[in-house]
């Protein structure tokens, strides 16, 4: 069968190559798959900056947005053939670790857990793949294609779970306004998330054409193209969705009393700027903010994302897929053009 597949660590390298169908020790479901989204992870894979092929072999399938439809499940594991389903991306360590044995795998103590499509297992852009039950996450079917944005979603939903939780800490904690910087798909599903609780959500990004203000307003939040300095004062909540350290630098530097600083983006290192430590260290204390980091997603928070996208506007989710390519023409959607927000390569019907 055909796969998207690259030699990790080798930049161009991406190419539609033929694979063994998928072995039966991979799962007791078997999956046809319909589209695989393309997020930044899946660039700095195909640029050779990432990612590591299973033991044994060469390639690495890529591939961890994923949507497929199920061909054949066993009884008893909560599928049927005809539904739709997103795997999983990651898998526990074999250890495993005490977050891992419970679970919350996307808090892996010893980091030796794979990730389809990522780290050390192949992911989902092939005609087939088989996985366990556990690991397929169904999605509301009125939702069709627009199913494979649970992964990112899943990725917010658990920002918002930690989030929570840390806001927890006061039992007077009310999280009024939301600042999210970046109106990529990572931030813009934070802003959906964020709206649908009832927040005042704002976005910040440099787009000041191009579909990212109206598809912040037709939200219901304010769009922003301005400094970030400028608009963070007041946030009770940042997350922060761009990785760019200049970005980083300004957000920790200009949070709110009592504010919660999600950081979301992995930026790559090697660029030094300037950083105040101990101006934002006072701040930070005096202020009691916290910031923590967040990265992939439980099965609890692949279900609050299916939850929140089958109540969503599907009209609005629609417009956050600019283009779609079918498998052969994989390089038409690795290439980010200005109007992209997210793009899809196209592989069953
Ligand atoms: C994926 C996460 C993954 C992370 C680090 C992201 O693009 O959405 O599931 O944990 O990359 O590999």
């Amino acid at each position: 069968m055909r796969a998207l597949t690259v030699l990790p660590g080798t930049a161009s390298s991406a190419a539609v190559t033929d694979i063994d169908e998928p072995p039966e020790t991979d799962g007791s479901v078997l999956v046809e798959t319909l589209a695989i989204g393309v997020c930044g992870t899946d660039l700095e894979i195909c640029r050779g900056d990432y990612g590591t092929a299973p033991p044994g072999s060469d390639r690495l399938v890529i591939g961890h947005e994923s949507l497929g439809r199920v061909m054949e499940a066993p009884a008893g594991a909560g599928l049927v053939a005809g539904d739709l389903v997103v795997g999983i991306v990651r898998r526990p360590d074999p250890v495993p670790c005490r977050h891992c044995a419970i679970g919350e795998w996307d808090m892996c103590r010893n980091g030796r857990y794979t990730e389809r499509g990522i780290k050390d297992a192949h992911g989902y852009a092939s005609e087939r793949y088989r996985i366990d039950p556990s690991f397929a996450v169904k999605v509301d079917a009125k939702l069709g294609d627009l199913g494979v944005l649970l992964e990112p979603t899943s990725v917010v939903a658990k920002a918002w779970d930690h989030i929570e939780r840390i806001g927890a800490r006061s039992p007077a904690w009310v999280p009024e306004r939301i600042l999210i910087c970046g109106a990529g798909p990572i931030g813009l599903l934070a802003a959906l998330l964020g709206v649908q609780r009832g927040h005042d959500v704002h976005v910040v990004d440099l787009a000041t054409d191009g579909p990212k203000p109206s598809l912040v307003a037709d939200l219901g939040a304010t769009y922003h193209a301005d400094p970030v300095g400028k608009v963070t004062g007041t946030a009770d909540v940042i997350i922060e969705c761009t990785g760019v350290p200049q970005v980083v630098v300004d957000v920790l530097g200009h949070s709110a009393t009592d504010a919660i600083v999600c950081l979301t983006g992995v930026s790559s290192g090697g660029r030094t700027i300037p950083f105040d430590a101990g101006e934002v260290n006072r701040d930070m204390v005096l202020g009691n903010d916290v910031v923590f980091g967040s990265v992939n997603a439980n099965r609890r928070h692949y279900e609050a994302g299916a939850a929140a996208l089958a109540i969503a506007d599907p009209a609005w989710l629609a417009r956050l897929i600019t283009r779609r390519a079918p498998l052969e023409q994989f390089a038409d959607v690795l290439e980010r053009r200005p109007d992209d927000v997210k793009t899809v390569i196209t592989i069953g019907s």
